[in-house]
C-alpha cells in the first residue's frame, strides 16, 4: 500500500501514476486509520507543522511497524533542505530512505516506485 500525503497535489498526481491501493492521510483521519498490511510512505516537504500529520499517523496503533520505508517529494531549488521531511521521518521511525523526487515524479521516480512495490509484494508472497 502507499499511504501519503499532499497539500497542493503533487504528491497525489504521483502516487495516482501506479495502479496500487493508496492510502491519503489528512488532518481528519490521522489518528482514526489503522493498517494491517506493509506500506511505502510518501511525504512532500514542508515545515514540521504541515507534515506533523504523518508522524501522528505513524504513532497511532501499529501502523508505525508496517512501514517498510519513505520516499521524499521536494524541489532542488531549497538545496540542503530538499526533501528534509523525508529524511527527519526515516530517521524518527528508523525506516529506509527509499527515494527523492521533485514535484509529481518524473517516468524514472514512477518506474523506482513501482520497483519498490514489487519488492515488498514479492517478500510479502514468500514470507507465507
Ligand atoms: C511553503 C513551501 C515550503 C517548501 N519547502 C520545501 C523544502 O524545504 N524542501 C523541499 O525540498 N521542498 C519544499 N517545498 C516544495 C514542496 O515540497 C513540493 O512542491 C512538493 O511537491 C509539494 O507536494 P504536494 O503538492 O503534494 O503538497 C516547499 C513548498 C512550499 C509551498
Amino acid at each position: 500500500m502507499l499511504v501519503y500525503m499532499s497539500v497542493v497535489g503533487n504528491t497525489r498526481a504521483f502516487v495516482n501514476k501506479v495502479d496500487h491501493p493508496k492510502l491519503e492521510i489528512t488532518e481528519d483521519n490521522c489518528q482514526e486509520v489503522t493498517v494491517d498490511e506493509d506500506f511505502i510512505a510518501i511525504i512532500p516537504t514542508y515545515d514540521e507543522g504541515t507534515t506533523e500529520l504523518m508522524w501522528r499517523f505513524m504513532e497511532t496503533g501499529d501502523n508505525a511497524k508496517f512501514c517498510r520505508g519513505v520516499m521524499g517529494g521536494g524541489n532542488r531549488n531549497f538545496a540542503q533542505l530538499f526533501c528534509y521531511t523525508a529524511k527527519d521521518f526515516a530517521e524518527d521511525f528508523q525506516v529506509p530512505l527509499l527515494h527523492m523526487f521533485e514535484f509529481q515524479g518524473s517516468a524514472y521516480d514512477v518506474d523506482l516506485l513501482e520497483k519498490e512495490i514489487s519488492k515488498i509484494d514479492n517478500s510479502t508472497h514468500s514470507s507465507r
